[in-house]
């Protein structure tokens, strides 16, 4: 299972690495706007600084310019995924870009057909928004589920890439789920980490051991 941090921010970004679990970064127009820098920076300070490949989002609503964009995003680093709405045009482009192996695809997905259409374009990756579904009364990780049987039934190789996570429950839900891979803020990510037992139990190892030091300086048995 892959897991992309949800950011454009590099300290976290550099925080988080060193957590050892990252494979990538995905970012969107309004990460980016975030980040107060131009989207070729973003993407190219980025890349400096993770190991795996950055999602890049295409701003264009036309499929010609969402190619023009998508294509030019290759140059900006050398592992860049292209992110393309899951909109008329963007299905259009998408198949284009493929055709000339360009990694790239979809995003922006609320339904089980338009990761269908991603996935017979031989999308890279298709996203759906499980936290956006749910906001909309939908069931964001049933419908991840039904995408995954659907893909598992076909053989796609378009890899399933859960997005708009917003807690652990829903992360673990799809883990649960198989899913290929997951998509997550630094805070969600951060919040795998805390269990108060885990808390409790470290306490109780270090009051048992109490100011012993540490190990590797202890002087032999004194029996
Ligand atoms: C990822 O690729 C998406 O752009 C992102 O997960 C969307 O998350 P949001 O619904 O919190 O904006």
């Amino acid at each position: 299972m892959r897991l992309y941090l949800d950011t454009a921010d590099l300290g976290r970004i550099r925080d988080l690495s060193r957590l050892g679990v990252l494979d990538g970064v995905t970012t969107n127009p309004a990460i980016v706007a975030d980040a107060e820098k131009s989207y070729r920076n973003a993407v190219e300070d980025v890349a400096e600084v993770v190991d795996g490949p950055v999602f890049a989002q295409v701003i264009a609503a036309d499929a010609d310019e969402m190619v023009r964009e998508a294509r030019g995003y290759q140059e900006w680093a050398a592992d860049v995924v292209a992110k393309i709405p899951a909109t008329r045009e963007g299905f259009e482009a998408l198949s284009r870009l493929r055709t000339e192996g360009i990694p790239a695809g979809t995003t922006v997905v609320f339904s089980v057909e338009q990761a269908v259409l991603a996935a017979k374009n031989d999308a890279t990756f298709v996203a759906p928004y499980v936290g956006r579904l749910d906001d909309a009364g939908e069931d964001g990780v049933g419908t991840v589920r039904r995408m995954q049987e659907i893909y598992d039934t076909y053989g796609f190789e378009t890899e399933l890439l859960a997005a708009s996570i917003r807690n652990t429950t829903q992360a673990v839900a799809l883990y649960e789920a198989g899913v290929d891979a997951v998509t997550m803020s630094p805070e969600v990510l951060e919040a795998h980490i805390p269990h108060p037992e885990t808390d409790e139990g470290v306490a109780g190892f270090e009051a048992a051991w109490g100011d012993r030091g540490s190990p590797l300086d202890e002087r032999g048995d004194s029996s």
